[in-house]
């Protein structure tokens, strides 16, 4: 069996590919179908001349997405996608069906949603799909090399991690058990049997919010390390996110470009991340302490102006393209091309007029930031607005953090956290600690979380024997794939999301 992926190493050879309809049109005693196969997409041209037996009416009977065997001959052709067509010779029809429900127009998102066992087999979809697959290989390539163990923490738990609000109850056998919602308590116990460790797997958050960045279940690594400190830590992030990043950009360059991502801002991870103390953050915030001669307050002014430039232009840009429109004497085909080009440029306006609206409350939500307050979405990205890479704030005020986090020595009003936060918008990708080892400070922060002791007994242990200073932290991983492939909701970061409002398909 021959795939797409290998054509390179096949021209001039006649193979069968199986596959499924991605594309079809026809031309005078031509059928000209895109198959896929999964590994990739492939011109195939039936010709009636060269066509056995029905093949010819067999590949003129096909339609979107029925499924077939294409036999004939690799041939280079540079204008093709992947570089080969295949001049077919036989085709075979597996499974025709019924009409495909996702058709090439426009389908509204909610649809798509619907449909999403479907939907997965877009070229779209697909792409992202295999970066997803190559973040995965990456950070595990990153933490094995580095002699890290992956051990895997269990899912079904007695005790919060993050706090009580967004667990998800479930029953065990008669007692109360919620699903996790971090791996790391029990990543700490195996740190301190293995040195270093990551778990990786699903972790779940009854967030009530449908927000661009939420899912309700979502995949989680979470790396832990004996005898580091937060600085050790922060160290760790940066070569990781780096590592992971570099390896999409050289191993899934065609399905970045696919996505149309532009790749500057990513090519840019491989500099240093600002670390940023929190109390620094929230003076940038208010625009009261400059970054590189940068004022936030004046960047978010002045992309307000650049926006509305944005749109007069674009404005402007439609009314010619109208006349064009109802122009008679234009070709139908001209007239549909820039009647296309009007939609395009309909939606960019929506973009920016949503942008528009938001901005003045950005402005506002940033020179009223109260310190000592956790950082919303139009913060992180105000904040990294401001440079060009990812930034690191850390540092964080006690109250707003975890219970396990390592207070500062002599300031208990602070805590050894650290966030890293994504540039473009996409805020807050890792969050990680040191993590506090005195038993009698975390036995009070417990009391003050409101968390019911007798559940941390066996985590106090951890503290009891052998206690070390470790750190760790967690990468939620749609988060990244959603930074890395450009796209502006996590839910097309996952096969399958679930979050708020969604748990079919
Ligand atoms: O900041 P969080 O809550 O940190 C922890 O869970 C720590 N126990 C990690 C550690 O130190 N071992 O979550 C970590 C990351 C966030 O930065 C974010 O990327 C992701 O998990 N995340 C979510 N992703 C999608 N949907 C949600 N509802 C998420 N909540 C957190
Ligand atoms: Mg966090």
């Amino acid at each position: 069996m021959h795939y797409i992926a290998d054509l390179a190493t096949l021209e001039g050879k006649e193979i069968t590919l199986k596959g499924w309809v991605a594309n079809k049109r026809s031309g005078k005693g031509l059928e000209f179908i895109v198959l896929r196969d999964g590994t990739g997409f492939c011109q195939c041209v039936v010709s009636e001349e060269n066509a056995e037996g029905n093949s010819f009416s067999n590949a003129n009977g096909l339609s979107l997405e029925n499924s077939c065997e294409l036999t004939g001959t690799v041939v280079k052709d540079e204008k093709q996608i992947g570089g080969y067509e295949l001049q077919v010779t036989n085709v075979v029809v597996v499974h025709k069906g019924e009409e495909y429900p996702i058709q090439k127009k426009e389908h509204g998102v909610e649809f798509l949603m619907d449909k999403r066992h479907l939907w997965l087999r877009s070229k779209r979809q697909w792409a992202i799909l295999r970066v997803r697959n190559e973040i995965i290989f990456a950070i595990h390539k990153f933490f094995q090399e580095k002699g890290f163990m992956q051990a895997d923490a269990p899912l079904l738990t007695g005790n919060a991690c993050e706090g009580t609000t967004t667990l998800f109850a479930t029953d065990f056998y008669g007692e109360e058990a919620f699903l996790s919602q971090s791996g790391q308590l029990y990543g700490e116990a195996m740190a301190m049997a293995l040195g270093k460790i990551y778990t990786f797997g699903p972790t779940f958050r009854a967030e009530k919010s449908k927000t661009r960045r939420h899912l309700s279940e979502f995949w989680m690594i979470e790396p832990e390390m004996a005898f580091y400190n937060n600085a050790m830590n922060m160290d760790l992030i940066e070569q990781f996110l780096q590592k992971v990043v570099k390896d999409v950009l050289i191993n899934k360059k065609d399905e970045l470009e696919l996505l149309g991502r532009d790749t500057a801002m990513l090519e840019k991870v491989s500099q240093p991340f600002p670390r940023i103390e929190y109390k620094d953050a929230v003076k940038m915030l208010r625009g009261e302490q400059e970054v590189n001669g940068r004022n936030a307050l004046q960047v978010l002014a002045d992309d307000i102006k650049t926006l509305e430039a944005e749109k007069v232009e674009k404005e402007k840009e439609i009314e010619e393209r109208e006349v064009t429109v109802n122009d008679s004497n234009v070709k139908k085909g001209v007239r549909n091309f820039n009647q296309n080009k009007i939609d395009t440029l309909k939606n960019d306006i929506k973009e920016i007029q949503e942008k528009l609206e938001n901005l003045p409350q950005w402005i506002e939500s940033a020179k009223n930031f109260k310190d000592g307050e956790d950082f919303g979405g139009s913060d992180e990205t105000v904040l990294t607005k401001l440079f060009d890479s990812p930034i690191m704030v850390f540092n964080w005020p006690a109250p707003i953090k975890a219970f396990y986090m390592k207070e500062l020595e002599g300031d208990s009003n602070y805590v050894k956290g650290v966030d890293v936060l994504a540039p473009e918008g996409y805020g807050e990708i890792v969050g990680g600690a040191e993590r506090e080892t005195n038993a009698e400070i975390l036995k009070r922060k417990i009391i003050e979380h409101d968390l019911p002791m007798e559940e941390f007994e066996w985590y106090l242990d951890l503290r009891r024997y052998g206690s070390v200073p470790h750190a760790g932290f967690g990468l939620g991983l749609e988060r990244l794939v959603s930074w890395i492939c450009g796209i502006s909701h996590v839910r097309e970061s996952i096969p399958f999301p679930r979050m708020y409002g969604r748990l079919m398909p």
